[in-house]
């Protein structure tokens, strides 16, 4: 029997899918929406074992979470990185009137929420019959479909052309179980997958899509100073776009103050640039515009970066 794309994917998810996923086992939005957020830049195995089940357990609703305080919302999300993810998800829950919208088309209007997130959520919270295309899908619709140029436009119509309107749920949580197990970047796994037969690029899947120039990440220096005074230290609450809102110690990128001892070095890596920072510490007094003191106690309450992180350890 020959089986259309859509049935031999379908029948694929019900024998391999992870059906077991706490968001795929739920029909509250908002778990389904949180699931979704925590994941856009973060691998399953991280979200399930260390952020999804303590961030629901402090916010169960979306309502406890419109009226946390923002920096309570980022020290459940610290370590989770990508943090703007936090800030407008807190921002969405203000807007929504404890429910949320029911619809993709009223969920990409609020913050932190594309049209793949939108259409993920609403298919599998409504069962809007709507395709996603994150990374995953983009990279099997370019092999399926031999697509060698990188054009979301064009993507997001073959999206529509493979997707399975009767089935939104199984078919989009099935299309990110064959992207994340059988459709590899690296080594694609053609004999097990679901499309074996129709895709037209499996002869050659590498090819599919054009794959990008390799470009080194940028290692930026950078000085930390820790300021002391008695047994307090100085943070900063960051307001620049990157790591908003969590707090960090002073950054320069010359050392002006002699005075200063050494306590090591730190190494962070970030999607788009590598962090080397010297770490010193300066017993000088010094007001620079936005310094709060805090203890070590103190320090460990509030949200720190990774990076921030390494420094309390060498003090
Ligand atoms: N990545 C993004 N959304 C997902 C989901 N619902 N299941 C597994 N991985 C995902």
């Amino acid at each position: 029997m020959i089986l259309t794309p859509q049935h031999s994917l379908l029948r694929w998810y019900e024998k391999n899918g992870r059906h077991d996923l706490p968001w795929r086992t739920t029909n509250n939005p908002y778990h389904i929406y949180l699931s979704e957020i925590m994941l856009q830049q973060t691998q399953v195995k991280t979200v399930l074992e260390r952020f999804y089940f303590p961030f629901l357990e402090r916010f169960p609703t979306l309502n406890d979470l419109a009226k946390a305080e923002v920096d309570d919302v980022l020290k459940m999300w610290e370590g989770l990185g990508y943090y703007t993810r936090a800030r407008n998800l807190h921002a969405a829950a203000r807007l929504c009137n404890r429910e949320l919208p029911t619809t993709a088309h009223e969920l990409i209007a609020l913050p932190g929420i594309g049209r793949s997130t939108a259409h993920a959520i609403a298919s599998f919270a409504y069962k809007e019959p709507l395709p996603i295309l994150d990374a995953n899908v983009k990279r099997i619709l370019h092999r399926y479909f031999v697509l060698k140029e990188r054009d979301e436009k064009r993507l997001w119509e073959y999206a529509y052309t493979l997707f399975d309107f009767d089935h939104p749920f199984e078919f989009n949580q099935a299309m990110m179980d064959v992207g994340a197990s059988v459709c590899l970047s690296k080594k694609p796994l053609c004999a097990f997958c679901p499309f074996e037969t129709t895709c037209q690029g499996k002869s050659t899947p590498l090819l599919y899509p054009t794959p990008k120039n390799k470009t080194t990440k940028p290692i930026r220096h950078r000085n930390i100073i820790v300021y002391q005074r008695e047994n307090r230290y100085a943070l900063i609450q960051r307001q620049t776009r990157f790591l908003s809102g969590l707090w960090g110690f002073y950054e320069c990128e010359e050392l002006r103050n002699s005075h200063i001892k050494s306590l090591g070095h730190i190494t962070q890596t970030y999607s788009h640039f590598t962090l080397e920072a010297d770490v010193y510490l300066s017993l000088n007094d010094m007001h620079e515009e936005g310094f709060e003191w805090f203890s070590k106690e103190e320090i460990a309450q509030l949200s720190l970066s990774r990076a921030d992180h390494k420094v309390v350890s060498l003090l």
